[in-house]
C-alpha cells in the first residue's frame, strides 16, 4: 500500500484495522532510519566500545568475548558494566534495548566467583536431560542477575575427531545424544518467569563444525589470528568434507530439536562444507534452517567470521547478510562495518527486505527476552556462584564421571591407613575448568572460587591425606593406596587442536613414581577428550574419566568413596592408541556408552558436603 493511500480519511477504517493488527515491532521498523536498522544488527566487543559511542551508533548489542571481563571480574562491577551499556541504548532516538552476549558455555563462567558446571562432554557422559535442563535454568539466573540477557550456549557440535580443541564442547558423539541435550539446555536457559526478564539461548555454530576434517583449517592472508598460536587450528574452522546425507543425518539433527525447543538465536559457524564457507551458505542458512526447518529467531555471525569471506570486507558483509546473517559479531572495528552496510544497502547490493527481516528477527527475540517490558525484575546478585547452584554442579560432577575400569580400589574405604594423592591438578581449581572459564583459554591456579579433589577428601573425612603434586613423598614406606590426578593444560577453539592427546611428560613421571609406591592407584583424568594413554589404563586399578568437572571438583570425593554410585558413560569413544586417531575404523579401547556402575554405600545427608549444602539451602 502507497503511503499517500494510508492517511487518506476514506480508507481510515482499513487502515484504523491495520493499525491494530500491525504488531508493534513493525510500527517500530516503520519508524527506523537505515542506520538505525543498521546498529541492530551490529554487535560489538566490549573491548571496542563505549556506552557513549553504543548511543551515538544506535548499537543492538554488545558481548564479552571470552577476554572480555571488567576489571576487577566481580558480579558487581560485571552488573554495573553491563548496566551502563544498557542504559546507553535507552538513551537512543527510539530507545531500542540493548541485547548483552556471553559464552555462558558451563555456567555464567566468565565472571569471578560464579557457579562454573562441568563442561558439556562430562554431561554428555551423565546423559541425563532433566540435570541439563536445571543447569540451563541456573546458568540463565546468573547471567540475569549480572544483566546479561544472552548466552552463547549451547554449542550443539556433534564433534567426530577428538583431536579438535572444542571436542569438549559438545555433549558427544552421537546426534540424539546432542539433541536431548542441547533442548534440555535451551529450555532450561529460556525458561520465562513471572516477573523476570527471560535469557536467550543461541545454537552454534550452524552448521557441520564437528565434522572438520584435519589439517583444513583456513589460512588467509587477510585474517592472521592463527599466527602466534603454534600448531594451532588444524581442524577447528576447517572443511567438513561429507555428504549432503552425513550433514543432515547427524550434524544439522540437533538444530531441529532446538527449533523444536523454542531456540531463539543460531551462530554461523566459521566452518566450510565441501569447500563452501558457512557464513556466506544461503542455501543453508535461508533455505534450509530458516526455510525448511522454519526457524523464526535470528542468526548472529561468529566472531570475525564474516572478515573470512573475502578479501573485500564489503563484499564480505554483503555475502554474509545476504546468505541470511541477521546480525554481525563484528567484533572490533564497528564503523568499517557501519560503512560497508551502509555502502551495500545503498548501492542495492542488500535490498532492504533483507534488512528489515534481519531486525523484525531480531527485534522479535528482544521482545521474548523481555526487553521491552516495564517492571521486571532481575534475581538478585546473590545467586552468583550461591549455594544451591553449587550443589547442582556438585551433583553434575557426580553423574558424568565415568568409572573407565575397576580392579577393587574403588570405593575407597572409610578409613585407610595411608591415602596418598598426587598431581598438581587434585589441587587447582584452573585445571579442573578447563578452557572458557574467566578466559578464554582458561588458566591454572586459583582463578575461581570452587573446591578441589583434594579439599573433597579433606572434607570427607580424609583430613590425613597426604597430599603431593609431584608424588614425592618424605614417608618411604608403600602406601596402600594412591590417587593420582592428570590433567590436559586448559585450552578453547582452535590452540586445543592437538595431534597426540596423551599425558603430559610431568604427569607421566607422577604416575610412575606413585605406581611403584602405592599397593593399590587409583587413576583420575582431567581432559577435554578422551586421552590415549591406554598403557596407564592398563597399569592403575581404577581409572575415572571426569572430563572438565568445574568449580565443584570436590564432590568427586563423594564417588570415589562410594557416597554416590557412579553410573555415567563415555559419549566418546576412547582410543587405544595415537596412532588410531583419524581413523574411523580403528577399535577403541572403550565404545562409546562404556562406564562401570558401583553401587551406592548408604549415608546420611550430613555426611555428604554437598548433601549438607542443599540441606542448608532449603532450611
Ligand atoms: C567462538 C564462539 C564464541 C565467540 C564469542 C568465537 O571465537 O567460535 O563460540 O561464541 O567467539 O566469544
Ligand atoms: C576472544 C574470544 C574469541 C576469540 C576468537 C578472543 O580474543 O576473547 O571470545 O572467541 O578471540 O579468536
Amino acid at each position: 500500500m502507497r503511503g499517500s493511500e494510508a492517511v487518506r480519511p476514506s480508507s481510515a477504517g482499513r487502515d484504523r484495522r491495520r493499525d491494530v493488527i500491525r504488531p508493534p515491532i513493525d510500527h517500530t521498523i516503520s519508524e527506523m532510519t537505515l542506520s538505525e536498522k543498521i546498529g541492530q544488527m551490529t554487535q560489538v566487543s566490549n573491548e571496542s566500545i563505549t556506552p557513549a559511542e553504543v548511543s551515538d551508533h544506535a548499537i543492538g548489542s554488545v558481548l564479552s568475548g571470552g577476554n572480555g571481563n571488567p576489571e576487577p571480574n566481580t558480579p558487581e562491577v560485571w552488573s554495573d558494566m553491563v548496566g551502563s551499556y544498557a542504559e546507553a541504548a535507552t538513551r537512543t532516538r527510539l530507545g531500542v534495548p540493548l541485547l548483552y552476549g556471553v559464552d555462558a558455555v558451563h555456567g555464567h563462567s566468565n565472571v569471578g566467583g560464579a557457579t562454573v558446571f562441568p563442561h558439556n562432554i562430562g554431561l554428555g557422559a551423565a546423559g541425563d536431560d532433566e540435570l541439563v535442563l536445571r543447569i540451563g535454568e541456573a546458568t540463565a539466573a546468573e547471567m540475569l542477575a549480572t544483566g546479561v540477557g544472552w548466552a552463547f550456549a549451547p554449542t550443539i557440535a556433534v564433534p567426530q575427531d577428538i583431536r579438535w580443541g572444542r571436542t569438549y564442547e559438545g555433549y558427544g558423539r552421537d546426534p540424539s545424544l546432542v539433541s536431548a541435550m542441547g533442548a534440555a539446555l535451551i529450555t532450561g536457559l529460556q525458561r520465562s518467569e513471572p516477573g523476570r526478564p527471560r535469557a536467550l539461548a543461541c545454537a552454534k555454530h550452524f552448521v557441520g563444525d564437528g565434522a572438520t576434517s584435519w589439517g583444513t583449517a583456513p589460512r588467509f592472508d587477510f585474517v592472521d589470528w592463527w599466527d602466534g598460536w603454534g600448531d594451532g587450528w588444524q581442524i577447528d574452522q576447517g572443511d567438513a568434507r561429507i555428504s549432503e546425507v552425513e550433514l543432515r543425518s547427524i550434524h544439522l539433527r540437533p538444530y531441529i530439536a532446538a527449533i523444536q525447543a523454542g531456540v531463539m538465536t543460531v551462530m554461523a559457524s566459521y566452518n566450510s562444507w565441501n569447500g563452501a564457507k558457512l557464513h556466506a551458505h544461503r542455501g543453508l542458512l535461508t533455505d534450509v534452517l530458516k526455510g525448511e526447518l522454519g526457524f523464526a529467531g535470528f542468526v548472529v555471525s561468529d566472531w570475525m567470521g564474516v572478515d573470512q569471506i573475502d578479501p573485500s570486507y564489503g563484499t564480505g558483509v554483503a555475502t554474509a547478510i545476504n546468505a541470511g546473517i541477521d546480525m554481525v559479531m563484528v567484533p572490533d572495528e564497528y564503523r568499517r562495518f557501519i560503512a560497508a552496510m551502509t555502502e551495500a544497502v545503498t548501492t542495492g547490493l542488500i535490498p532492504m527486505s533483507r534488512i528489515d527481516d534481519a531486525v523484525r528477527r531480531i527485534l522479535r527475540a528482544k521482545t521474548a527476552a523481555g526487553l521491552f517490558a516495564d517492571g521486571l525484575e532481575r534475581p538478585p546478585l546473590e545467586v552468583i556462584g550461591s549455594a544451591d547452584h553449587r550443589a547442582l554442579a556438585a551433583e553434575a560432577v557426580r553423574r558424568s564421571a565415568v568409572l573407565l575400569k575397576n580392579d577393587g580400589a574403588l570405593p575407597i574405604a572409610p578409613v585407610v591407613d595411608s591415602l596418598r594423592i598426587a598431581g598438581e591438578a587434585a589441587d587447582d581449581i584452573g585445571l579442573q575448568c578447563g578452557g572458557w572459564t574467566v578466559g578464554w583459554q582458561g588458566g591454572t591456579g586459583r582463578t575461581t572460587s570452587g573446591t578441589t579433589l583434594l579439599e573433597g577428601l579433606q572434607a570427607l573425612g580424609h583430613a590425613d591425606v597426604a597430599f603431593e603434586p609431584a608424588g614425592r613423598f618424605v614417608d618411604a614406606a608403600r602406601a596402600d593406596l594412591g590417587i593420582v590426578c592428570i590433567a590436559e593444560r586448559p585450552y578453547a577453539e582452535g590452540p586445543g587442536d592437538c595431534a597426540a592427546p596423551d599425558a603430559s611428560e610431568a604427569d607421566r613421571k607422577v604416575f610412575a613414581k606413585m605406581r611403584r609406591d602405592c599397593e593399590k592407584l587409583v587413576l583420575v583424568i582431567y581432559s577435554g577428550r578422551p586421552l590415549a594413554v591406554a598403557d596407564l589404563i592398563e597399569q592403575a586399578d581404577a581409572v575415572v574419566a571426569a572430563w572438565l568437572p568445574g568449580s565443584e571438583a570436590g564432590a568427586l570425593a563423594d564417588v570415589l568413596t562410594g557416597r554416590f554410585p557412579f553410573e555415567a558413560h563415555t559419549s566418546q569413544p576412547w582410543p587405544g592408541s595415537l596412532e588410531d586417531l583419524g581413523q574411523p575404523e580403528a577399535p577403541p579401547l572403550y565404545p562409546t556408552g562404556h562406564g562401570l556402575h558401583t553401587a551406592q554405600v548408604a549415608m546420611t545427608a550430613e555426611q555428604s558436603p554437598a548433601g549438607a549444602a542443599r540441606t542448608a539451602v532449603e532450611r
